[in-house]
């Protein structure tokens, strides 16, 4: 209905003819409507509740097939038998993009647009109708477990680059579902953790990309978290689903439970989830879904007339809705799944995605070197030929392929090209003396050493390395790289000087002199099954590398916010955000911290020249749009690209904010010698905070501050407004 008035409120405004979408959006409520008449009670609790590990319930009778689903953010699922057994099929090889943290590192917004159209076009190809993805969890510390599938620290990259996201998978037919909402920011005790944050840090920081999703991508189903936040379970919180979600942003999607996020009837059916999915129930054999809350104890209560039928009906209203978008009941347009297209997208994801951190001129590989040592187990390891592949969002790659497989096929007829293991992934967590001299010797007789190491996402046996892993379910216990990795790069810095670290993980790792003496450091998160290409291609310079870091790389881990203001991961039952806003630069920043790369830090082959800031007037009210233009010029000697970032600061303010806060970027191209005029618009959500007293965001009228840079730290130009 909301919808509806929407609808004709712009067309009258505009004067333009919405008869057609109006009459297709009547057309699905009167389906909807004459469909929940035809059901019986039971038919439509049979929708509300898992029907086998990846599908919730339908009605047969009425032509309404189950609902199919399927993990997750950076590619297509392999497939799952009813009862979560794997498929022994060979139908379910998928394209294995970059992690969700190397896309936000791209800061490219229509990247993250193909990146939702290749994931939305193979589950469509697959007959899923939802895709659990993105996750969009705000990175609080760098030891969850899961930062590799997420995005940033900062809620408005997180929402810039998720929109285009779900608007690319939506496109194909396919619904996206956000997760988890919200406050999912650890996997320690993530099933009853009660995170505990004010109402500020929560508009603030943990909700935007979710608003943005609503309000902006118009996301037709959003996943709750397992956790609580503020005591009441994410599944059946009144004020997170019915009073933010829907009443205030307007979500008329299908609220879909995690798996087995679901603690009540009840609650649950007056005010929580549409769907409630689950794990630990059908991971036994022969899985008993009349058990789960919204089966029959949902009937009976019901029946009983403890709960409204009312309170269904509605549930069913948004899943129906949820089947019509995804074109469940018509002729859906056959997509395409593993084609070269799609690989190129994986490519170009990881070669915009990866980041250089430091170079003290030692790339792009020079045309005298001869001999390169490629050192490191992660030079040959697949991360998605495990068993357990970080968890759920593992997939079944068609291909990937591996640092060394790119090295060696990109430069392989230019350079001799050596290869030492180093160290192997074992339990002990220990150097191995006889691999490391192996290494070493090799080292001394090369003319450079590319190390690649750190963490992995994929392993065969749960058992091994608890906390050590980038992993759904663990948190990592430190940040300390493996099995003496530092003592290794150190050893082989001895031995050869001329040594480039390549580092996977959804972190950093803790910082020291492996890091000092390592002459360049390439962050390459899970670049996905082109990541050896692009590593290949960025090391040789035949890509000039363009990411920039989505969170703060502090020394260690203990430096964060979460971990010396606030709490990580908190006691058996709660964990206190005390840290509050000041999440990643906004408390590096305001309190003056030393971080060793900042957010929005990342290095170029070439060297970019900012002009000043060309701003109209510095007098503004409340309503304007703030328009303003810098000139960046490539002063270097290769072509490539540049990440403009805008902070704005607050000058004064009756509550204390941030330093700063990024409000907008763009991310340009430049051929060498090339100038280009960048353009920005801010409007007043560039310059509000939440004020929990009034409830409201507001606008203090006052001085602000302009900041346009390269990273948060790197600020090359600012200007001063009055807004009145
Ligand atoms: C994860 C979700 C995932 C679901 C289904 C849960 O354990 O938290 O992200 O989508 O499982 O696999």
């Amino acid at each position: 209905m909301r919808k509806a008035i929407l609808i004709i409120a712009v067309a009258i405004i505009y004067q333009i003819n919405y008869s057609n979408i109006f009459a297709q959006e009547i057309s699905m409520q009167e389906k909807i409507e004459s469909l929940i008449k035809k059901m019986t009670l039971e038919e439509k609790i049979g929708m509300l509740h898992a029907s086998s590990s990846f599908t919730s319930g339908g009605v047969e009778r009425l032509g309404v097939t189950e609902l199919i689903m399927s993990d997750g953010p950076h590619g297509v699922r392999r497939e799952h038998g009813r009862d979560w057994e794997a498929d022994e099929t060979d139908e379910d090889f998928a394209t294995y993009l970059p992690t969700g943290i190397t896309l936000a590192s791209t800061w490219n917004r229509e990247l993250g647009y193909v990146y939702g159209t290749v994931l939305g076009s193979e589950a469509n190809a697959r007959n899923k109708d939802v895709i659990l993805g993105p996750g969009v969890n705000i990175i609080r510390s760098p030891l969850n477990g899961r930062n590799f599938e997420y995005m940033s620290e900062d809620p408005y990259l997180t929402a810039e680059m998720s929109i285009g996201y779900i608007k690319g998978v939506q496109e194909q037919e396919v619904a996206a579902c956000i997760k988890h909402y919200v406050a999912n920011n650890q996997e320690t005790l993530r099933g009853s953790i009660d995170a505990v944050v004010s109402e500020r840090a929560l508009r603030e920081i943990y909700l935007p990309a979710f608003k943005a999703a609503v309000e902006r991508a118009d996301v037709w189903s959003i996943m709750t978290a397992y956790n609580k936040v503020n005591g009441i379970f994410c599944s059946e919180s009144d004020f997170l689903l019915n009073q933010i979600l829907k009443q205030e942003y307007g979500f008329d999607g299908a609220l879909i439970s995690d798996w087995g996020a679901v603690h009540s009837t009840k609650e649950t059916l007056m005010h929580g989830v549409d769907i409630e999915m689950g794990t630990e129930l059908n991971m036994l054999p022969n899985a008993d879904y009349t058990k789960f809350f919204l089966a029959d104890s949902a009937y009976e209560a019901v029946k009983k007339g403890e709960v409204d039928e009312k309170f269904v009906d509605e549930k069913i209203r948004s899943i129906l809705r949820l089947m019509f978008r995804v074109k469940k009941f018509d002729e859906r347009v056959k997509r395409e799944m593993n084609t070269p297209e799609h690989q190129a997208l994986a490519l170009k994801v990881a070669e915009e995605g990866i980041v250089l951190l430091k170079n003290e001129n030692i790339l792009p590989i020079q045309k005298k070197v001869k001999k390169i040592a490629v050192i490191g187990n992660n030079a040959i390891r697949k991360h998605t030929q495990y068993s357990i592949q970080g968890g759920s969002s593992q997939v079944k790659a068609l291909y990937e392929k591996t640092p060394l497989e790119g090295i060696q096929n990109v430069a392989g007829k230019d350079y001799e090209i050596s290869f030492a293991t180093g160290y192997l992934t074992t339990r002990e967590n220990k150097a191995d003396e006889k691999l490391v001299a192996e290494a070493v010797a090799l080292a001394k007789e090369s003319d450079l050493v590319v190390f690649v190491g750190g963490w992995v996402h994929g392993y065969d046996d749960s058992n091994w390395g608890e906390g050590t892993f980038d992993a759904e379910s663990l948190d990592k216990l430190n940040l300390d790289l493996l099995f003496e990795q530092d003592k290794l790069i150190e050893k082989l810095a001895e031995a050869n000087p001329n040594i480039v670290s390549v580092i996977f993980g959804g972190s950093s790792a803790k910082f020291g002199k492996w890091s000092d003496v390592s002459k360049a450091l390439l962050h390459v998160w899970y670049p996905g099954m082109e990541g050896g290409t692009a590593i290949a291609n960025i090391l040789l310079g035949i890509v000039n590398p363009s990411g920039k870091l989505p969170v703060s790389f502090a020394k260690d881990y203990l430096d964060y916010p979460s971990h010396v203001l606030g709490e990580y991961p908190g006691n058996e039952t709660t964990v206190n955000y005390n840290e509050d806003i000041f999440v990643g630069y906004r408390y590096f920043d305001t309190f003056d911290k030393l971080v060793v790369y900042p957010f929005g830090h990342g290095l170029s082959y070439t060297k970019f020249d900012y002009g000043k800031i060309n701003i109209p007037s510095i007098d503004y009210s409340k309503s304007d749009k703030i328009k303003f233009s810098i000139n960046i010029t490539n002063s270097g000697e290769f072509n490539g690209a540049e990440i403009v970032q805008v902070y704005v600061s607050d000058k004064e303010s009756s509550l204390r904010r941030p330093e700063k806060e990024l409000k907008s970027f763009e991310k340009i191209f430049l051929n060498k010698g090339e100038t280009k005029t960048v353009e920005f618009q801010l409007n007043k959500d560039a310059f509000s905070f939440y004020d929990p007293e009034t409830k409201k965001w507001i606008v203090e009228p006052g001085e602000f501050e302009i900041l346009v840079g390269a990273s948060a730290l790197d600020i090359k130009q600012t200007t001063f407004i009055t807004i009145n």
